[in-house]
């Protein structure tokens, strides 16, 4: 497996990392079993990122991957975030970066994954009224206990970006990116590239939609993320599916599968960007990976924007609700 820099201090990584918030089924039901063998898979393949979250399934997602390490050997890298809570009378969905309660998370994170240091710990969204540069001393402050290896920020702004970085570096962005999610191009993708920071890809695949087979709304279950999401709902659906059918066909005719298209189109866009498809599935997971090894030429590139040009796609990328604490820059 190819390997990338997770920021200019590194370490490298896996070109391509494992996204586990599906380990707690906002695409569709799985479980424990089904989690160990694509995690077993990713290690097989030579992948070293694992990416996952305090509230993907409230713990879930970091306690399957915690009971697979103690099973098994694995060189993973892992990267957990905090800093999203939930009023517990109202559900509403709120942001907190102060130093108790990241703290507080990171303690419940090392615990659930059952290690006593996070490679790379992002804040998942900022608290908009907290200096960056108050965070930034709070992380440091866990950098220096030796709890966690880099800083990480997840869809914040190029300019907030800089001010954190003012203050230490900080090791990767991670912000939605792919053919149809393509905002970091108005600055993200080149800030990162500039200061030496990762670029790492979250739904990378569209949510399913790069897959072989459209996913099917009908099938969403309550808790699946896509039921609320403007794209994935009438008649954007059926828009998006029909723009994305040339697209598979131009897969086909390069005897690859458009999921591996998707990743090497990611793949190409810097030598800082590392998508982190998130799958339950072991051969799902091979079909990601095979995207490694695909080489872009000039001209599939210019084929693919004629195909899918940056804007295509129809309804915003996330609900006003799914929205909340995403810094806008454009
Ligand atoms: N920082 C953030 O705010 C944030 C937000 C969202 C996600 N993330 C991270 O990014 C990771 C990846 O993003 P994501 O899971 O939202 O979206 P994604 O990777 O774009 O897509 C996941 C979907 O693609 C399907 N899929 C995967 N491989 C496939 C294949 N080879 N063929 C057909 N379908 C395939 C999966 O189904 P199967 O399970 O059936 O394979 C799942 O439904 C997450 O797991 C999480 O770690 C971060």
């Amino acid at each position: 497996m190819k390997q990338r820099p997770l920021g200019s201090s590194g370490p490298d990584v896996s070109a391509l990392g494992l996204g586990c918030w599906n380990f707690a089924g906002p695409y569709g039901p799985t479980s424990e079993t089904e989690s160990h063998e694509t995690l077993a898979a990713a290690k097989d393949l030579g992948i070293t990122l694992i990416d996952t979250a305090n509230v993907y399934g409230m713990g879930v997602s970091e306690k399957v991957i915690g009971s697979y390490l103690r099973k098994h050997k694995a060189e993973f890298r892992i990267a957990t975030k905090a800093g999203i809570r939930r009023d517990p009378s109202t559900g509403v969905r709120y942001f907190d970066n102060s130093p108790e309660h990241l703290r507080g998370e990171l303690e419940n994170s090392l615990r659930n994954l059952g290690i006593d240091h996070i490679d790379l710990f992002y804040i998942h969204r900022r608290e908009a009224d907290r200096p960056i540069e108050e965070v930034m001393d709070t992380l440091q402050r866990f950098k220096q206990e030796g709890k966690i290896g880099g800083i990480g920020f997840s869809e914040i702004s190029p300019a907030s970006l800089r001010l954190a970085h003012a203050v230490s570096p900080v090791s990767a962005v991670q912000s939605e990116y792919s053919l149809w999610s393509r905002q970091p191009d108005l600055g993200m993708v080149q800030a990162c590239q500039h200061l030496g920071v990762a670029f790492v890809a979250f739904s990378p695949l569209g949510r399913g939609v790069f897959g072989a087979q459209a996913p099917d709304p009908a099938s969403f279950g309550e808790g699946d993320f896509r039921k609320a999401n403007p794209r994935f709902v009438d008649p954007n659906f059926s828009r998006n599916m029909a723009a994305i059918e040339p697209f598979k066909a131009y897969a086909r005719s390069l005897e690859t599968t458009p999921i591996a298209l998707a990743i090497a189109w990611l793949l190409s866009r810097g030598p800082h960007v590392i998508p982190i498809p998130g799958t339950r599935s072991a051969f799902h997971l091979q079909d990601c990976a095979d995207g490694v090894s695909l080489q872009l030429t000039p001209s599939h590139l210019a084929e693919i924007e004629k195909i899918l040009p940056a804007g295509f796609a129809h309804g915003d990328r996330y609900s006003a609700d799914q929205a909340m604490g995403v810094e806008g820059y454009c």
